[in-house]
């Protein structure tokens, strides 16, 4: 019996050292030392040696199932260690590494414009305001000269609320943000600098008009204002926006919420002005020299006074036109059809 326990001690040993997982030495485990295992079994042995024998094999025996565990625990920790080098290595995660970017978006270009419209305002001391975008048909069209019926309200397209009518009249979404002028006017804080830039509405869809647009509008109201002011500033603007050695012009025309009225244009920045191109013939932008961007004129008495403001004391004016013309003029964008700005689509938007 001493030879086969001795054998028994050699075959743990071989097959503890061979055992290449985990799973393998809790085989090898089972299989000599638990409890139906062949340790256990040769044991049953133990009643057939003689009583001297009994003691000794007995210890014996439990000396190999001791070294047999520890044997098997040593080689589990090795086993355990190696699998996690292994791992170490095929998983290897290096944390220093950069991370991979994601998309980045920026803001739109309206966004953009926005903000560099009231800059370059803010530094010449206007301030920029926000007035309602659906407002009181009195601050959209009345205070501004334009009472009801009058037919140069037709030009506005405008939308109405169905909304119940109040002493100010019916409710509109603003076609324009002139109505800012009214609501300014009417704190009566002078002198008046006023950017007020916001969305209107139009009931016009094709490819030069969205439905929704942005238009800024400046108001200048102080004591003695005139026009050689308003041409200043447009010139200043004509520069800052759209770049060193651009002008504004003035044109004749006719509002009702102004008295005298103007149409602004922008010096073309591709023939200086002039009109003639490069190639000594019409300039492929502008054709003339120059191009329109919007309105102006001095602020009419009739507004003033709706807004309780003495015309005799206070003269002033005003000027506004879209935010996406300008912009897409400043950016020399030849764009098809202007809804494209609101369409979302990314390869367009990320050029600005
Ligand atoms: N409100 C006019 C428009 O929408 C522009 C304008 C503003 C004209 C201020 C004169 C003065 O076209």
């Amino acid at each position: 019996m001493k030879d086969q326990l001795d054998a028994l001690r050699l075959e743990i040993e071989r097959d503890v050292k061979a055992a290449k997982s985990l799973e393998d030495l809790e085989v090898i485990e089972v299989k000599y030392l638990g409890r139906k295992g062949e340790l256990t079994s040769m044991l049953k042995g133990l009643a057939n040696v003689t009583a001297e024998e009994r003691p000794v094999l007995g210890a014996l025996a439990n000396q190999i199932k001791q070294d047999g565990l520890d044997l098997i625990a040593a080689r589990r920790e090795d086993l355990a260690s190696s699998k996690y080098s292994a791992l170490a290595e095929t998983e290897r995660v290096d944390v220093t590494e950069p991370g991979a970017r994601p998309p980045e978006g920026h803001l739109h270009i309206m966004t953009h414009t926005i903000r560099e419209i009231t800059s370059i305002f803010e530094k010449i001391g206007f301030y920029r305001t926000r007035y309602p975008e659906i407002d009181w048909d009195w601050y959209a069209f009345e205070a501004l000269n334009m009472p009801p019926e009058h037919p140069a309200r037709d030009d506005w397209e405008t939308f109405f609320m169905d909304a119940p009518i109040s002493k100010k009249g019916k409710m509109v979404m603003t076609p324009h943000t002139s109505n800012g002028q009214i609501h300014e006017l009417q704190r009566h804080n002078f002198p008046i600098r006023m950017i007020d830039i916001g969305k209107c509405y139009r009931r016009q869809v094709d490819a030069t008009h969205t439905p929704m647009f942005h238009q800024f509008e400046g108001l200048f109201v102080d004591k003695g204002v005139n026009i050689t002011h308003l041409r200043g500033i447009l010139d200043y603007f004509a520069e800052q926006f759209f770049g060193p050695g651009r002008v504004s012009r003035i044109r004749p025309h006719h509002f009702r919420f102004t008295e005298p009225s103007f149409e602004v244009d922008i010096s073309c920045g591709i023939c200086g002005g002039t009109g003639i191109g490069a190639d000594k013939k019409k300039c492929k932008v502008c054709k003339r020299g120059w191009l329109e961007i919007g309105g102006a004129g001095m602020v009419h008495p009739n507004v003033l006074k709706a807004c309780g403001v003495d015309p005799k004391k206070y003269t002033g004016f005003a000027f506004g036109w879209g935010v996406e013309r300008v912009a897409m003029m400043k950016e020399g964008a030849k764009v098809d059809d202007i809804r494209i700005l609101y369409q979302n689509d990314v390869r367009f938007l990320k050029q600005f």
